[in-house]
C-alpha cells in the first residue's frame, strides 16, 4: 500500500533509512559481533575469487561490493552482467565462488548463469529481497535485504539493502580471516541511516534541482570517479527509465576521449565528488564541461566540498558514500519524470522482474 504517497518509488525512497536499520538488526548478534550463516562463511574463506553476476540496478550494487571485498576482504572479485556471462564465460579461477545479486530472484539472465555454473559444480551464493525465488532455492545458499516488498518499477531501496549487506559480508570475511580492520559497518551504517534521513527531509531541494536540470533536456550526463563512477552509472539508469531522458554514466577521466563532444550549451552534467583522492581530478572535468556551455551540478561530501557545489551530503565512511551519494540521484530521477509527467511507478516498456532471457 502507497498510504499517503503518490507514487511507490517515493515511498520506497523514504523507506531506506529503516531497511539499513533492519539489516543491521538482523545482522547483528548479540555481542554486537556480525551474525553470518556458517556457510556462507566458509565458502567465502574457501574461495580464491569471487565472480558477481547480476543484472541492471543489482549489477551496480555489485561493482561497490566488489570495492568492498577486495579492500576489506582481500579477495579478487570479477563482477559480470548475467546476459553477457552466460554465452561468453570467462576463464575461472580454480576456487571461484559464484554471488547473484537480484532483488526478485527472478531474473532469467542470472539464473540461466547459476544454471551453468552449478552444472560446473561451483558453489552459489544469492543475495535478494526474495528468500522463496527461483534464485534463491537454486544458490546453494542465501543473503536476505529485509527491504520489504519493492513495487516501483525502479529500484531504489532494493540497490541500497543491496550494497549494506555485501559490506557486512565483505568485513565478515575479513574478520574471519584475521584481518585487522578499524571499520565496524554494524556502526557506520548507522551512521548511514541517519545521514539518508537529512537527505531525504529535503525533498524541495531536489525538486527544484530537477526541475531546472531536467524539465526540457534531451540529454544528461553522470560523471564520477572511483567508486562515484558506479553511482554515476545507477543515477543515469534511474533517469532514463522513468523520465525517458536519454542519459549516462561515465568515469570522469574518460570524458575527454570521445563523449565531450555531445556537451552543448545547457546540457545538464552531474558530478558527484565523495572520494578524497579523486576530488580535484573530478572538479577538473566538471570545469572542462562548464567551459563548454554545459549546465553543471555537483554533489559532493561534507569535507571535500567547494562554494560552488549545488549540494552537500552528510559525512559517512568513504566506504559507505554509495547509500548516502544515490539519494539525491534518485530524488532528481523522480522529480524529473514528474516534471515531464511520466508515468513513474510503471515506466513504459518495462516489468519488475525480467524472466526472459
Ligand atoms: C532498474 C531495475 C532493473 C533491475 C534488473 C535486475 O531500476 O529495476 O535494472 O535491477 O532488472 O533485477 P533483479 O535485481 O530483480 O534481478
Amino acid at each position: 500500500e502507497k498510504g499517503t504517497y503518490p507514487h511507490f518509488m517515493l515511498k520506497e525512497i523514504d523507506e531506506q533509512p529503516f531497511v539499513i536499520r533492519k539489516i543491521i538488526q538482523e545482522y547483528q548478534a548479540e555481542d554486537d559481533s556480525i551474525k553470518l550463516n556458517e556457510d556462507v562463511r566458509k565458502a567465502m574463506q574457501k574461495t580464491d575469487r569471487v565472480y558477481i553476476i547480476a543484472a541492471g540496478t543489482s549489477y551496480h550494487a555489485g561493482l561497490v561490493g566488489k570495492q568492498f571485498i577486495e579492500k576489506l576482504a582481500n579477495i579478487p572479485v570479477e563482477v559480470h552482467i548475467a546476459s553477457e556471462f552466460s554465452y561468453n564465460m570467462p576463464l575461472l579461477s580454480e576456487k571461484p565462488l559464484f554471488i547473484f545479486i537480484s532483488q526478485s530472484g527472478e531474473t532469467a539472465d542470472s539464473r540461466s548463469v547459476l544454471v551453468q555454473t552449478k552444472a560446473l559444480g561451483h558453489p552459489a551464493l544469492t543475495i535478494t529481497n526474495v528468500p522463496g525465488s527461483t534464485l534463491s532455492r537454486e544458490a546453494d545458499y542465501t543473503l536476505h535485504l529485509h527491504a520489504g516488498p519493492e513495487i516501483a518499477v525502479a529500484s531504489t531501496k532494493a540497490y541500497t539493502a543491496q550494497i549494506a549487506v555485501l559490506a557486512i559480508l565483505a568485513v565478515d570475511t575479513a574478520r574471519v580471516k584475521g584481518l585487522d580492520l578499524s571499520f565496524d559497518p554494524l556502526q557506520e551504517l548507522g551512521i548511514v541511516a541517519s545521514a539518508m534521513e537529512t537527505l531525504t527531509d529535503q525533498k524541495e531541494e531536489f525538486d527544484r534541482l530537477a526541475k531546472e536540470m531536467f524539465e526540457t533536456t534531451r540529454n544528461a550526463f553522470f560523471i564520477g570517479r572511483g567508486v562515484d563512477y558506479y553511482v554515476v552509472q545507477e543515477a543515469s539508469l534511474k533517469l532514463k527509465e522513468i523520465s525517458y531522458i536519454q542519459a549516462e554514466g561515465f568515469a570522469g577521466g574518460e570524458l575527454k576521449h570521445g563523449t565531450i563532444a555531445l556537451i552543448e550549451e545547457g546540457t545538464p552534467v552531474i558530478a558527484i565528488a565523495t572520494q578524497e583522492n579523486v576530488n580535484l581530478s573530478i572538479r577538473g572535468n566538471v570545469q572542462e564541461v562548464a567551459a563548454r556551455g554545459a549546465n553543471t551540478c555537483t554533489v559532493s561530501m561534507k569535507g571535500l566540498e567547494k562554494d560552488s557545489d549545488s549540494f552537500v551530503l552528510p559525512q559517512v565512511h568513504e566506504l559507505l558514500t554509495p547509500l548516502v551519494s544515490v539519494i539525491p540521484m534518485q530524488l532528481l530521477a523522480y522529480y524529473a519524470a514528474l516534471h515531464r509527467d511520466c508515468d513513474v511507478d510503471k515506466p513504459r516498456n518495462l516489468a519488475k522482474s525480467v524472466t526472459v532471457e
